[in-house]
């Protein structure tokens, strides 16, 4: 029996296991990228690919994908767990997050990452704003291959960050859910109460 929301949060989670992604995005000189698990195929056409992703406003990588209205998801490996601190821990506002790996540029700008188990390069087609996140619809427009490799699962990487970097997660998954309660409920109240802002 479950006591409270939290652990059913948890039963989800475990059950769904889901495999990690890094999101890039580029407007002008400025180029970030993050770790996400809420990535999704989209399309059932090989011929017109689409994916859909969310991600939340506050960090630095939604507001170059809003500039640019393009991205590029990458399918993270096991053999790429360093990529969960760089890419997920911190913020791209102050550093580079991209400093020693393979990289190029795609057709949209987005910075691709070359040692990714497959990528794709995408542009956004419809956007909904929910409050704490925007929620992307976007037309694949390029793909590749890189290592083959198992994809990183939840699981496996908690299994495998060294303890430091487990705690950090800690720390910014309970600042992160402050940040979204309070953007969710504005948001719902907007939506009771339109015209008012
Ligand atoms: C395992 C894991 C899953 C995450 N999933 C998402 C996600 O689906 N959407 C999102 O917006 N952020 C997600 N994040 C948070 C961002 O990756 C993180 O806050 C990042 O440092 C933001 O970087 P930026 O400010 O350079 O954009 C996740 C982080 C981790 C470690």
């Amino acid at each position: 029996m479950l006591k409270n929301l939290t652990e059913f949060d948890d039963l989800l989670d475990s059950v769904l296991d889901p495999v990690l992604w890094v999101v890039t995005a580029r407007f002008g000189d400025e180029q970030s990228g993050l770790i996400a698990t809420f990535v999704q195929k989209a399309s059932l056409v090989p011929a017109l690919p689409r994916m859909v992703t969310a991600i939340a406003r506050h960090h630095y990588t939604w507001s170059l994908i809003e500039n640019s209205q393009s991205f590029a998801l990458h399918l993270v490996g096991e053999a790429q767990l360093e990529w969960v601190d760089r890419f997920g821990l911190h913020t791209g506002r102050t550093s580079d997050k991209f400093i020693g790996l393979h990289t190029t540029r795609g057709t949209t700008g987005s910075p691709i990452l070359e040692d990714a188990i497959l990528w794709m390069e995408c542009r956004v087609e419809a956007s909904l704003d929910t409050g704490d996140r925007t929620i992307y619809l976007a037309e694949v427009v390029s793909v590749g291959t890189g290592p083959d490799d198992r994809p990183l699962r939840i699981k496996r990487m908690l299994e495998l960050l060294p303890e430091g970097q487990r705690s950090d997660l800690q720390r910014m998954t309970a600042k992160d859910i402050t940040l979204d309660t309070a953007a969710i409920e504005t948001w719902r109240a907007g939506k009771r109460s339109p015209g008012r802002s």
